[in-house]
C-alpha cells in the first residue's frame, strides 16, 4: 500500500495549522503508522520553531533545488516523527522549485504510511501545490468570522486545483463557541474541534508535540481523536477512558459540544462520513 498524503491548509495565517499538522501526525504515529511531517512553508519555515528537530544531511530546499535525494532530507523529532524541514538561508528560498514537491510526495508515499504536509498561510503558489497533490486537504480555522471567511476562499481554491477537501478542523475553541454554527456556511464536514489549551505553548517550548508532552491535556485528546479518525479508528481504550475527565477539565462548554450529535462526542465521526480515509488496516 502506498502512503496517504494529507495537506494542512488555512486561509488566514496563525490559526493553528502547524499545531494541527504536528499533533495529528504524532497521533497517527502513536497508532503505529510510519509518519513523515513535511514543512512546506517555504518562505517562513516554522516546524523547527516548535519541534526539536534532529536535522538530516540535506534540507527540503536542497531536494526542491535538485541537489539532494528526498530521503536524504528526512530528519527526526520527538513523538516517533520523521520530519523534512527547509533551510533557513534566504538563498534557499530562491533555489527551491515548488513544483518538485510532487516528486517529493511520490517518494515519501513509497516510504511511509502517512505523509502530513504543513503549508504556509495565504493563497500563494507554495500553498496551492500541496493542495492539488494531497489525497486529503485538512482545512484549519479558528471559529472567528474573518478566519472562516478566508477558509471559504481556501476551500474554493483547493477545489479549483483539484484538491480533495476532507473537512475542517476548528482550533482554539473556547467556551461560548457554537461549532456547528461556525461551520454552517462551509459545506464540509467538521473533522475536529480543538479546545484552547495553554499546554500548546508549553509543548512548543519543550520542542515536543502536545500529544507527547501532555498526552492527556484537552487539546492533546482532541488531536488524538482527530488523528485516529483520519485513520478510520478509535483511540486506544486507555485514552478513551481518560477522555471524559479531560473533557470535563476543558469545561462545561466542551461537554455541551460533545453532547451534540455529529460533533466530536460521537465515536467515529469521520469513519461515518468516509469510512475512514485510510481504511482500518495498519501497516500491512
Ligand atoms: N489549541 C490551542 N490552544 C492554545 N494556543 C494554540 C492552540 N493552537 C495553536 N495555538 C497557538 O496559536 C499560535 C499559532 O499556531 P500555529 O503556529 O499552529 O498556526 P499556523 O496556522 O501554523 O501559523 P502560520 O500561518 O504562521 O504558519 C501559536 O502561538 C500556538 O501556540
Ligand atoms: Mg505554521
Amino acid at each position: 500500500m502506498t502512503g496517504h498524503v494529507f495537506a494542512v491548509a488555512s486561509g488566514k495565517g496563525g490559526v493553528g495549522k502547524t499545531t494541527t499538522a504536528v499533533n495529528a501526525a504524532a497521533a497517527m504515529a502513536e497508532s503505529g503508522r510510519s509518519v513523515v511531517l513535511v514543512d512546506y512553508d517555504l518562505g517562513m519555515a516554522n516546524l523547527g520553531a516548535v519541534l526539536t528537530v534532529e536535522p538530516a544531511a540535506a534540507t527540503l530546499h536542497d531536494v526542491l533545488a535538485g541537489d539532494a535525494e528526498t530521503l536524504d532530507a528526512v530528519g527526526s523529532a520527538p513523538g516517533d516523527l520523521d520530519v523534512m524541514v527547509g533551510g533557513t538561508d534566504i538563498e534557499d528560498f530562491g533555489r527551491a522549485d515548488p513544483s518538485k514537491l510532487r516528486d517529493v510526495a511520490a517518494d515519501l508515499r513509497e516510504a511511509y504510511d502517512v505523509v502530513v504536509v504543513d503549508t504556509g498561510g495565504g493563497l500563494s503558489h507554495d500553498t496551492t501545490v500541496p493542495l492539488g497533490l494531497a489525497d486529503d486537504v485538512l482545512l484549519v480555522s479558528t471559529p472567528q468570522g474573518a478566519a472562516l471567511e478566508n477558509t471559504a476562499k481556501t476551500l474554493a481554491l483547493a477545489e479549483r486545483v483539484g484538491g480533495e477537501v476532507a473537512g475542517l478542523v476548528l482550533t482554539r475553541v473556547s467556551g461560548s463557541v457554537d461549532t456547528e454554527d461556525s461551520v454552517a456556511d462551509l459545506d464540509v464536514p467538521l473533522l475536529g474541534s480543538i479546545p484552547e489549551d495553554g499546554g500548546v505553548a508549553d509543548s512548543e517550548e519543550a520542542g515536543e508535540p502536545l500529544v507527547v508532552f501532555a498526552e492527556e491535556s484537552p487539546a492533546a485528546q482532541s488531536y488524538r481523536e482527530l488523528g485516529y479518525e483520519l485513520l478510520g479508528e478509535s483511540p486506544p481504550l486507555s485514552f478513551q477512558n481518560d477522555d471524559e475527565e479531560a473533557s470535563a477539565a476543558a469545561g462545561a462548554a466542551l461537554a455541551e459540544v460533545a453532547d451534540e450529535p455529529g460533533t466530536r462526542g460521537s465515536p467515529s465521526l469521520l469513519s461515518r462520513v468516509t469510512g475512514g480515509l485510510l481504511g482500518s488496516n495498519g501497516k500491512d
